[in-house]
């Protein structure tokens, strides 16, 4: 059921024949599509956590992107860069995960703690990909930023720090002896003596711990059978500590729609009880959309297209893979019921987004950093929007990664610094944390476009809306590159007083900022029309909007 479900997805991606499917709306007469919100039928909180974000200790992302140092002549708030903190705040960053990635499999905390000049320097995991031209940082790192920056960083911008542990190589007794070093109470170890001297008296408090990375290849190469039996080992008995709360720990999960791994892990789990899946807070997925071949080849390398550099079909391609999401969460899910019915288990989905072949970089010698456009603007935001519509399903998510690397939100080096399309999105949306997921139907005629030969199509018109108290927040996106759309939106269960509407759109759908041109795609206010005959608004072609209703 499920492989005939992705083998669905498959075919739809290789340009299966397109087939019209009739309205099941009529629409008023000067509308072309319509959406409907019912406010009474609530799907589940929608949890501020899945509005994370990635941090790994890789080329850019850290030194430069966040770290600069207390003597740097980047402003900064003890060493780390001031503009991030203060557009971070924008956008109320629930959770923030660190150190990787698969850099997190190569990591010993021990050495990034103490005094910072008595730290050791050490290869960085991605140290075979970086340029000569590349800051030493980089390749080898110099533990400047270990927990307590992290840490520091977190509550400057008001997140909680979710740390990833290292399975493939500390044995599991790093792992308990790291959450000591955070949550141990001022005076009561000597873990939390050393966290004191270091200037931090007070515990960290740290709730979410990943048990390590990607487990099936750079964490460790193992089986799910095996990376089970380490997880349980890694997880059994780890202390708590007051004013914490149970541990909440993320098992590393498929890749993509790797059933067999979900399956593999979790029966090797329950062969030990049935309430071992008690223990396990989330399973970690990770989805990247990677391959613009249009269906040529699966290689990693070649299948890969231009961040910038892209034709209407790239485009669409792009929406198509973004929008496999979906049929990962429910497929995933559906393999998660077979052994845990009550469904303890949430997914994290704690990396996300496109990835692209080098050669957008705005800082050329960063590693894995890409440029965001508008379409990755509009694939965030049809991400976002199918996350907020499973609000009992995914428990949180993080886009990878915060800043100069993959599906960023910022790029930034030296004393330059620029919030990107995909920063804009997460700024919209933030006003869906903590709201009342509703049911919402979007309906709205199909795009159809040429796949080399081949006809294809995608959706019109789709998003997510929550409640909060009086105030409905409507996301959703026109993936049309050309075509906008005059849409009705009708709030069943309740009347509409006002209405406001921000969007991020432009006529090029290459769009995207640059440290030259910070502010080029930014978000516009909009008009929305609230009258006796319902509400109205025009979604522009390639647009991600924020509407805001208030209700009667
Ligand atoms: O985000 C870059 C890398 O992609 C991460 O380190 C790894 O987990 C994934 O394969």
């Amino acid at each position: 059921m499920l492989r005939r479900q992705f083998l669905l997805n498959a075919a739809a991606l290789a340009g299966a024949p397109f087939v019209s499917k009739a309205s099941p709306f009529a629409f008023a007469q000067s509308a072309d599509a319509r959406i409907e919100v019912l406010v009474n039928e609530p799907l589940g909180t929608i949890s501020p956590n899945i509005y994370g974000h990635f941090t790994e200790n890789l080329s850019g992302v850290v030194y430069d992107g966040i770290w600069v140092g207390e003597d740097s002549k980047v402003p900064n708030v003890r060493g780390i860069r001031r503009e991030l903190v203060e557009e971070m705040r924008k956008i109320k960053p629930a959770v923030v995960r660190f150190p990787g990635g698969c850099f997190a499999d190569s990591y010993d905390w021990r050495d990034g703690v103490g005094p910072a000049d008595k730290r050791p320097r050490r290869t960085n995991f991605w140290n075979g990909g970086e340029r000569p031209d590349a800051p030493a940082a980089h390749a080898y790192d110099p533990n400047r930023f270990g927990t307590s920056e992290f840490v520091d960083f977190c509550r400057l911008i008001g997140a909680q720090p979710y740390l990833a542990a290292n399975v493939r190589s500390l044995p599991a007794e790093g792992f308990y002896r790291w959450v000591e070093y955070c949550n141990s109470p001022a005076g009561s170890t000597t873990l939390a003596d050393e966290r004191a001297a270091a200037g931090d008296k007070d515990p960290f408090q740290v709730r979410y711990w990943g048990v390590g990375n990607e487990s099936w290849g750079c964490g460790g190469n193992f089986t799910a059978q095996q990376y089970a039996v380490e997880y349980r080992r890694f997880t059994a008995w780890v202390p708590n500590y007051p004013g914490v709360g149970p541990l909440s720990f993320v098992a590393s999960g498929p890749n993509d729609d790797n059933w067999e791994w979900t399956r593999g892990f979790l029966e090797e789990i329950v062969r030990k009880g049935p309430n071992e899946v008690r223990g396990i807070y989330g399973l970690a997925l990770h989805y990247y959309a990677w391959n613009l071949s249009r269906g040529k080849t699966s290689d990693w390398f070649k299948g890969k297209g231009e961040a910038v550099k892209f034709d209407d079909v790239d485009w669409y391609e792009l929406l198509r893979q973004g929008d496999v999401m979906e049929s990962l969460i429910t497929g995933h899910w559906e393999v998660m019921h077979e052994f845990d019915r009550e469904h303890h288990i949430k997914l994290v989905v704690d990396e996300w987004g496109p990835w692209y072949k080098p050669g957008s970089e705005l800082t050329p010698a960063d590693q894995l950093e890409q440029l965001p456009t508008l379409r990755d603007a509009v694939f965030s935001g049809l991400t976002l929007d199918t996350f907020n519509r499973h609000p009992e399903k995914v428990g949180m998510a993080c886009c990878a990664q915060l800043i100069n690397c993959l599906n960023s939100l910022y790029l930034a080096h030296e004393n330059q610094f620029s919030v990107t399309p995909v920063g804009h999105v997460f700024e919209l949306y933030a006003a869906h944390q903590g709201g009342e997921s509703l049911r919402t139907e979007f309906s709205a005629p199909e795009i159809h476009y040429d796949r080399d030969g081949q006809p294809a199509s995608f959706w019109g018109l789709r998003g997510s809306a929550s409640l909060h108290d009086k105030r409905l927040v409507l996301t959703a996106v026109n993936p049309s590159a050309h075509q906008g759309l005059e849409a009705q939106i009708v709030v069943r269960g309740a009347g509409v007083s006002s209405g406001q509407a921000r969007i991020l759109s432009s006529t090029d759908i290459h769009a995207h900022n640059t440290f030259e041109d910070a502010h080029a795609l930014v978000p516009k206010p909009a008009e929305v029309k609230v009258g006796s005959a319902g509400v109205s608004f025009r979604f522009p072609a390639a647009s991600v909007t924020q509407l805001t209703l208030a209700l009667a």
